[in-house]
């Protein structure tokens, strides 16, 4: 039996295919997952990425018990049996690699948002979410980087080589991005503004995850997960070892899909 969970974010869509197996605990193993931009137009960006998934996995649509949709976009996809939020699938998907984890942090594009995990029932007990503002999540990086003329892949090695920051006093995105064109019209070198900006966003994502409580083990997911800046910005400040998934922007689909097998077998 197949399923399949497609993730509409503000900037990727993801689509995982999973087979029913009964290798592991986990009951499924991932036959395929793609990951593509969202663009202007939801219902095309889904079909291609639904599609590009199932060439890939080597099946047809006919073969999929059930399809669920979750991210800002899940009401949108036409293609789907239901949809459900980004909480619960983004719990499911990391509950999925790392059975073990109370707090979840996923940051994406437009929003990031906390998760607390109940250590009994492991589902989510609380939540936080940001988006209503675009500062600690991963279009402030995207028009910093764009700003400081660095691609956003480079951030991690320039964290990781750089001593050495310039504080960001700006937390509004545009503030922030005049604040960087003035510093670098000025000479400053950009690797400190860059380390700057790390640790300014590595705050704001603390500051919320703090609202919450801390409980460890934290798992970090999203696009953001990829910028091994951010990652060891936030390592440093809460003083602890992050679990990233081995690809972290699928979870929200990798918990969707494994959602959409359990709701098909109990039918
Ligand atoms: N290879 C990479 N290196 C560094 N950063 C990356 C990389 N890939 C993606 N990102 C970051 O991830 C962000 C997108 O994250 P993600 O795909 O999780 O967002 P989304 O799910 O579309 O958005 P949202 O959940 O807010 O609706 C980008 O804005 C960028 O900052
Ligand atoms: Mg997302």
């Amino acid at each position: 039996m197949y399923s399949c969970g497609i993730d509409i974010g503000s900037v990727s869509t993801e689509a995982v295919i999973l087979k029913d197996s009964d290798i592991d605990e986990k009951n499924f193993e991932i036959c395929s997952y793609i990951i593509g931009r969202t663009g202007s137009d939801i219902k095309t960006a889904s079909e291609n990425i639904f599609n590009d998934a199932l060439s890939m996995a080597k099946i047809k649509k006919e073969d999929i018990r059930n399809i669920i949709a979750t991210g800002y976009g899940r009401k949108n996809v036409s293609l789907a049996d239901r949809n459900i939020t980004e909480i619960t699938c983004h719990a499911s998907g990391v509950l999925s690699v790392f059975p073990e984890v109370k707090t979840i942090i996923d940051i994406g594009g437009q929003d990031s948002k906390v998760i607390k995990i109940d250590r009994l029932t492991k589902k989510p007990i609380d939540f936080l979410m940001n988006d209503k503002c675009a500062a600690g999540t991963g279009r402030f990086l995207e028009v910093m980087a764009k700003a400081l003329d660095i691609e956003l892949e480079a951030f991690g090695k320039i964290f990781a080589d750089t001593n050495e920051r310039i504080e960001i006093t700006s937390t509004c995105t545009v503030f922030a991005e005049s604040e960087i064109v003035s510093l670098i019209g000025h000479g400053v070198d950009k690797r400190k503004i860059v380390k700057g900006l790390l640790y300014s966003v590595a705050d704001r994502i603390i500051s919320m995850v703090s609202r919450l409580g801390i409980e460890e083990p934290v798992a970090l997911t999203g696009g953001v997960a990829k910028n091994s800046g951010i990652v060891g910005a936030i390592e440093e400040k809460l003083d602890t070892r992050l679990l990233i998934p081995f690809e972290p922007q699928i979870t929200g689909a990798l918990g969707a899909a494994a959602l959409a097998l359990k709701i098909a077998k109990s039918e």
